[in-house]
C-alpha cells in the first residue's frame, strides 16, 4: 500500500532503452474481481499511488537487470484495457462490486476506471447458472455470428486505440464442466458446430475461437476447457497464435506446489492432504454450483501426483487421500481462507501433521499474474512463438503441456523453466 513505486518512465533513460515497443492492448473477457483489481492496480502503480507487488515482469530481475528491460516488455504506461461482461458495468463498477480495493483508492482512480466499459458478452446461463439478470449480452442467429461480433469488437478496439498488438486474458467465470464432444474433434466439425449453435460449445470456446482467428494471443485464467481439444489445437497451429492456461495458480495451489516439493525432497511420507477453501465473492457463488465446482476440482485436484511420485515411492506416496473442497461463505468476500491439513509420516512410520491456514486475498494474488501473462504472451508472440506456451506453466494450476510431455506442477521447476525460456535465444 506504500507510495514508493514508479513505473519505468520515471527511471533514467538508459534503463528504458528496450521498453519502447509501442502500446499493448489487453482484452479481458470478464470484468469481475480479478480484472478490475488488475486494471486498478496498473493505473495506481502508474500514478505512484501503490506498488505492483508480486509481478515478476514489473519488479523481478533477469540476467542481472530488471526483467522488463531485459525482455523489452510493454511498459505500464503503454497498456490499454478493454473487456466484455454480461453485466453493463465499467471497471469502476466492477471494482466497487468486488469490494477488494478500498474506496479512497478507487476514488482517485475513478475517472480512468469509468472510461473502461464492458462490451456486450457472449453469454449463456446454461454454463454459469449462478449469474442471473444479465443485461449486456450479445444476440446473434448462431454461435458463428456471435464469434464474428467478438472479432469485430477486437478490431474496433485496435482501431479506436491505434494498437498494433493485442493480447487477451480470460478473467470470466468458471463454466460448468463438460467433456468435449464430436463438435470439438476437428476444426471443420467445430466451425460446423458454431454455425449450428451446437449446445456443447461453451461461450468461452466461442471467445477462444474468435480471438485465435484474429491472431490474438490468449491466456486462460479459469479452469474452462478453452483450448484443450483437437479443433482448437488445429486452429492455434493454423494461425500461429500463442496460447497458455489454465486456471491462475494463486492461493492454495501455490502453497501446495511449494510445500509438496519439500516433503518429496526429504522423502517424508504422505497419507492425506485435505484442502478446504472458504470464500464469499462472486467466484465463490459461481463455484457453489456442483457442475462449476467440478471444473475447479479437476484443476485443483491433479497437482500432487507429479510431485509426490507414487510410482517410484509407493511406500511413501502410493495411497494419498487428496480432498479439495470449496465453501461459499458470503461474509468472507474476496478474503479467502485456504485451509490445508496434511497427514504425513517420518522415521519408523511415526505420524505427524502439518496445518496451513492461508488468509489470502484472491484477486490481490491473481492481479499480478494477469499483468505477467499479458506481457509475456506478447513477448512470446513478438519472438515468433506459437501454440502452447508451456513455460508459462508457472502461473497455472493445470498447465497446458506440449504433446507427449508431462505436466510440471512443481513450483520451483516451473520457475526454472520460465527463466530458462526467457533467456533462451529464439
Ligand atoms: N481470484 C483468484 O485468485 C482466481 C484464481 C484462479 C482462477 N480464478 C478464476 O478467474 C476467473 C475470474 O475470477 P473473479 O474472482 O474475477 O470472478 P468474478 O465472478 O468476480 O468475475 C468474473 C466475471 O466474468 C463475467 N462473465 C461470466 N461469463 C462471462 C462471459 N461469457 N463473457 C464475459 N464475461 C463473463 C461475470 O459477469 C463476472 O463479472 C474465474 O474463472 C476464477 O475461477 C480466479
Amino acid at each position: 500500500m506504500g507510495a514508493s513505486y514508479r513505473s519505468p518512465h520515471h527511471l533514467p533513460e538508459s534503463s528504458q532503452m528496450q521498453t519502447d515497443q509501442g502500446r499493448l492492448g489487453i482484452l479481458l473477457p470478464g470484468l469481475g474481481a480479478v480484472a478490475s483489481t488488475f486494471i486498478a492496480g496498473v493505473i495506481a502503480s502508474r500514478q505512484g499511488l501503490a506498488d505492483p507487488v508480486g509481478s515478476l515482469t514489473e519488479t523481478g530481475h533477469l540476467d542481472g537487470g530488471p526483467m522488463r528491460d531485459a525482455l523489452g516488455l510493454a511498459s505500464l504506461d503503454d497498456l490499454v484495457f478493454g473487456g466484455w461482461d454480461p453485466y453493463r458495468v465499467t471497471a469502476l463498477d466492477a471494482a466497487q462490486r468486488a469490494g477488494v480495493l478500498d474506496a479512497a483508492l478507487l476514488e482517485k482512480l475513478g475517472p480512468e476506471l469509468l472510461e473502461i466499459k464492458a462490451m456486450p458478452a457472449v453469454f449463456d446461463r446454461d454454463w454459469v447458472p449462478a449469474l442471473t439478470d444479465t443485461d449486456n449480452v450479445k444476440e446473434g442467429a448462431s454461435h458463428l455470428e456471435l464469434a464474428d461480433a467478438l472479432r469485430a469488437d477486437v478490431n474496433a478496439f485496435k482501431e479506436e486505440n491505434h494498437l498494433d498488438r493485442v493480447v487477451a486474458v480470460w478473467t470470466g467465470s468458471t463454466e460448468a464442466y463438460r467433456e468435449p464432444g464430436a463438435a470439438h474433434e476437428s476444426l471443420a466439425a467445430f466451425e460446423a458446430g458454431l454455425e449450428a449453435s451446437d449446445p456443447s460449445i461453451s461461450p468461452s470456446q466461442v471467445y477462444a475461437y474468435a480471438l485465435v482467428r484474429e491472431g490474438v494471443p490468449v491466456a486462460n485464467g479459469s479452469p474452462n476447457l478453452m483450448f484443450d481439444f483437437p479443433a482448437m489445437h488445429e486452429l492455434v497451429a493454423l494461425t500461429g497464435t500463442p496460447v497458455a492456461g489454465r486456471d491462475f495458480k494463486t492461493g492454495q495451489t501455490l502453497v501446495k506446489t511449494a510445500l509438496a516439493p519439500m516433503l518429496a525432497a526429504r522423502l517424508l511420507g504422505v497419507n492425506g492432504w485435505f484442502s478446504t477453501n472458504i470464500l464469499g465473492n462472486l467466484d465463490g457463488l459461481v463455484l457453489n454450483e456442483e457442475d462449476n465446482f467440478k471444473s475447479k476440482e479437476v484443476t485443483k485436484g491433479g497437482v500432487l501426483g507429479s510431485i509426490l511420485d507414487g510410482e517410484t515411492h509407493p511406500e511413501l506416496y502410493g495411497d494419498i487421500d487428496h480432498l479439495v473442497r470449496i465453501n461459499y461463505y458470503p461474509p468472507k468476500g474476496d478474503d479467502k481462507e485456504g485451509w490445508d491439513n496434511i497427514d504425513l509420516f517420518g522415521w519408523l512410520g511415526y505420524p505427524m501433521q502439518l496445518k496451513v491456514n492461508f488468509l489470502c486475498r484472491d484477486s490481490v494474488l491473481a492481479a499480478p499474474i494477469v499483468l505477467d501473462l499479458a506481457r509475456l504472451l506478447d513477448f512470446a508472440a513478438r519472438r515468433g512463438e506459437s501454440g502452447i506456451v508451456d513455460w508459462l506453466g508457472f502461473y497455472f494450476k493445470e498447465p497446458m503441456a506440449l504433446d507427449g510431455e508431462e505436466t510440471v506442477h512443481h513450483l520451483f521447476e516451473q520457475e526454472t523453466r520460465l527463466r530458462q525460456a526467457l533467456l533462451a535465444p529464439k
